[in-house]
C-alpha cells in the first residue's frame, strides 16, 4: 500500500524528516528554497498533510490548491499563519505545539529583559567599537530587575513562567492583565496581581508582551499605550509582531518617552522597521525565544506526533479546531 503524501514547508532536523519517511511519502525543503504563497499552494497540491512553520501562511487561497489537505501541524505554539476559520471550513484540522517550550520561551523573555533593563548589547557595541578607555560613575548605567515591579500583558503558560521567574528568582512584585483573570491558586503560585490594562502601563517598571497575535490585539501597544509608561520603563516584546506599532515604539525610544525595549519579533519580520535598527536602547534579536536544542527537537517531535497521531491513527495530541474530527 503506497503511504500518504506530506509536504514539510522548510529545512527540519534530519532525523525528523527521517522519522516522517517512516510513515509517509515526504516532500521536504530541506534545501530550505523560500517559497512564495503561491509555490506553498502548488507543493501541497495531492498532499493530505503538512508540516509547517510559523511563517508558513494557510488561508483561503492555499487551501483551495490543496483539495485533499486533512492536516496542517505547526512547529510553533502560535498559529497565526493559519485562517482556522478557513481550515475549519475545508475539514482541514490545525494541530500547533504548546507546552514543549513554554519554560524556554519564559528563560529567553527573562534573558531579554536583563539584557535590555542593564543595557548589555548596547554596552557590548561600544566596547566592541574600541570606545571603552575609563570607568565613569554613570556608564551604561541602567535600571533594577530585582524589587522591581514585573508586568505582564497576556497570562498564559509563558507569562506563568516568567511571572514565577520574577517573583521567586528576583522579589519582583508581579502584576498582570489578561483577558480572564487566573484562577486563585496559579496567582497565588505566580505571586501575581491582576490589574486592568492601564494599570499594567502605569505601574510596570518591566513590561512583558505574551499575548497572542490576533486582530484584536494588533497594535495592543501603540503610542497611546507608550505614552502612559513611566519614562523610566522597558518593554520587552517575545509574543509576535503587530501586536507592538513598531514605528511608535522606535519613535518613543528615540525621545526616551520610555528607558528601553527587548525585542524578539517584529511587523512583517525577518523585515525589522529601519528606525528601531539606528535607535541604541533597543536590544533586538531574530526571534529566537524557543530556540534551543532540545526544546526544538521537541517542537518538531510534537508536529510529527500530530501528523502521524492524525493521519495514522486518528487522534492527534494538539488539536487547535477539534470540531473538524467530529464531522
Ligand atoms: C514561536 O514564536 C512560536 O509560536 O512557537
Amino acid at each position: 500500500m503506497s503511504k500518504p503524501k506530506i509536504l514539510v514547508a522548510r529545512a527540519i532536523i534530519p532525523a525528523t524528516v527521517a522519522r516522517l519517511e517512516e510513515h509517509f511519502e515526504v516532500e521536504h525543503n530541506q534545501a530550505d528554497q523560500p517559497w512564495s504563497k503561491q509555490q506553498l499552494g502548488h507543493k501541497l497540491a495531492g498532499k493530505v498533510g503538512a508540516f509547517t512553520t510559523g511563517g508558513d501562511r494557510i488561508d483561503a487561497e492555499t487551501l483551495a490548491a490543496a483539495p485533499e489537505l486533512k492536516i496542517c501541524a505547526n512547529m510553533a505554539v502560535g498559529y497565526n499563519n493559519f485562517d482556522i476559520d478557513a481550515m475549519t471550513a475545508r475539514g482541514v484540522l490545525a494541530t500547533n505545539a504548546p507546552d514543549v517550550l513554554t519554560e524556554t520561551t519564559a528563560d529567553f523573555g527573562f534573558a531579554l529583559l536583563m539584557a535590555t533593563a542593564r543595557r548589555v548589547t548596547e554596552s557590548e557595541h561600544f566596547l566592541r567599537a574600541g570606545k571603552w578607555d575609563r570607568w565613569s560613575f554613570d556608564m551604561f548605567a541602567g535600571s533594577d530587575v530585582h524589587g522591581s515591579t514585573l508586568g505582564i500583558l497576556g497570562m498564559g503558560r509563558i507569562g506563568q513562567g516568567i511571572a514565577r521567574r520574577g517573583a521567586h528568582g528576583f522579589g519582583m512584585n508581579v502584576i498582570y492583565h489578561n483577558r480572564s483573570r487566573l484562577a486563585p491558586d496559579l496567582e497565588a503560585a505566580c505571586r501575581a496581581r491582576y490589574v486592568d490594562k492601564d494599570e499594567l502601563l502605569r505601574t510596570a517598571d518591566h513590561l512583558v508582551l505574551v499575548l497572542p497575535y490576533s486582530p484584536s490585539s494588533h497594535h495592543a501597544i501603540g503610542a497611546s499605550e507608550i505614552a502612559l509608561m513611566k519614562p523610566t520603563a522597558n518593554l520587552i516584546n517575545i509574543a509576535r509582531g503587530g501586536i507592538v506599532d513598531d514605528a511608535a515604539l522606535a519613535a518613543a525610544l528615540r525621545d526616551r518617552k520610555i528607558a528601553g525595549a527587548g525585542l524578539d519579533v517584529y511587523e512583517g519580520e525577518p523585515k525589522v522597521h529601519p528606525d528601531l535598527l539606528t535607535v541604541p536602547n533597543v536590544v533586538l534579536t531574530p526571534h529566537i525565544a524557543s530556540a534551543t536544542v532540545p526544546t526544538r527537537r521537541a517542537m518538531a517531535d510534537l508536529a510529527t506526533d500530530n501528523l502521524i497521531g492524525f493521519l495514522i491513527h486518528g487522534k492527534p495530541l494538539t488539536p487547535l479546531n477539534p470540531e473538524v474530527l467530529t464531522r
